[in-house]
């Protein structure tokens, strides 16, 4: 296995978690998908490891930023060349990439494992997670970074809720790993309305109301005027 080190993020225990979620689940992921693949070093160079092992699967990884995503694809072919042939980078925005991939997956699509670590708003996290969901078997996995931030302040709630999903905050880093388990197809009725309703509360937010309804660059206005530690803590819900 290449030795060559890549940027990435996620620290040495996250980035075992994520590795042991794919080598020591009882069905091995054939299908893999990441929000957010960043240099590569991280997450992507990790799971594709993790697949390596297992003789199995493949990732799709998806990156929204062009310099970052052409820096990945050369890190990944340089980091993982034995692994590369179980990627396929795509670039573009999750909520648009998701729509049109999933439909190229033919009609017996599935996603037997999703890493979810894009940007930082929450309503990126739930909206790949409905477009997921569908496609994800009991058994199925999906795993999500700054589940302590502001990224995953809708999402982690709203799956801690479901009954169908068993689910651990990872509390390993500053930022948090969240890692969920299908083990049921569909919630009770009971539990969909309540994880509904945290959701309807986490979105009464008035700093997530202001920047679903205020133009980006007002909200960045206003970011600017803060004292740096409170404009993070707001974006990103860092402390
Ligand atoms: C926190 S970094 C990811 C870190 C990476 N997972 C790792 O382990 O090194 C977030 C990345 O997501 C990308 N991104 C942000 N929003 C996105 C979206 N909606 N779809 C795809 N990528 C997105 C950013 O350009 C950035 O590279």
């Amino acid at each position: 296995m290449p030795t060559t080190e890549i940027d990435g993020q996620l620290n040495a225990t996250e980035r075992r978690l994520l590795t042991e979620a794919i080598t020591e689940c009882a069905q091995k992921p054939q299908v893999a998908i990441e929000v957010g693949t960043w240099l590569g070093g991280g997450s992507t160079l990790h799971i594709l490891r993790a697949l390596e092992k297992n003789g199995a699967g493949h990732l799709w990884g998806i990156e929204a930023e062009r310099s970052i995503y052409d820096q990945m694809l050369a890190n990944i072919r340089a980091a993982a060349p034995d692994a590369a042939h179980r990627f396929t980078p795509l670039f573009g925005f999750s909520q648009d990439v998701i729509k049109k991939w999933l439909p190229e997956q033919g009609p017996d699509a599935r996603v037997d494992f999703a890493f979810l670590d894009g940007g930082n708003n929450p309503r990126e996290q739930m909206d790949e997670f409905r477009f997921l969901d569908p496609f994800i078997p009991v058994g199925g996995q999906i795993l999500a970074h700054d589940a302590k931030a502001r990224k995953g302040r809708w999402l982690v709630p709203y799956l801690s809720t479901l009954d169908n999903w068993q689910t651990t905050l990872h509390d390993v880093s500053y930022e948090g790993l969240f890692q969920a388990k299908k083990i049921a197809q569909q919630p009770s009725a009971a539990s969909l309305k309540s994880a509904k309703a945290r959701l309807f509360r986490q979105q009464c937010n008035p700093a997530e109301i202001a920047a679903t309804v205020l133009p980006a660059n007002v909200c960045l206005f206003f970011l600017r005027l803060m004292p740096r530690c409170l404009s993070r803590r707001v974006a990103e819900g860092r402390v």
